[in-house]
């Protein structure tokens, strides 16, 4: 049993599919430990993706990711990392697989629909940067 962050992007919340990728989940067995719609600030944002910050796309990544609401969840199961992997593609759509969420709901490599934890360090931070141990069922 593994778990993992997941965030629905402002791009695909405007969209209005938050239950079409929550379902992708769903059917291919991972579950919702915890869910919340938020609205990050730029700061919240920029400390989300602090591991980025030297990187180019950094500042405009962070405005994206505050420009409007996002879903975050943590998603369980076995090899969750992995398996939300698999189901939302690579992170450049143009590269993603016919079926992925990436492939499906993404603009580019920026407004890329959906975040993954990469593995269990970063999903370790990454859950506890949004919940508490009283918000995980
Ligand atoms: P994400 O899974 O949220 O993790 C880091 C994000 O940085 C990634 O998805 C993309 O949205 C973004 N990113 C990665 N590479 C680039 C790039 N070359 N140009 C712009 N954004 C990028």
């Amino acid at each position: 049993m593994e778990r993992t962050l997941s965030i629905i992007k402002p791009n695909a919340v405007k969209k209005n599919v938050i239950g079409e990728i929550i379902g992708r989940f769903e059917k291919n067995g991972l579950r919702i430990a915890a869910m919340k719609k938020i609205w990050m600030t730029k700061e919240e944002a920029k400390g989300f993706y602090v591991v980025h910050k030297e990187r180019p796309f950094y500042n405009d990544l962070t405005n994206f990711m505050s420009e409007g609401p996002v879903v975050v969840m943590i998603l369980e199961g076995e090899n969750a990392i992995l398996k939300n992997r698999e189901i939302m593609g690579a992170t450049n759509p143009a590269n993603a697989a016919p079926g992925t969420i990436r492939k499906d709901f993404a603009e580019n490599v920026e407004r890329n629909a959906v975040h993954g934890s990469d593995a269990p360090e970063t999903a370790a931070f990454e859950i506890a940067y949004f919940f508490s141990a009283l918000e995980i069922m």
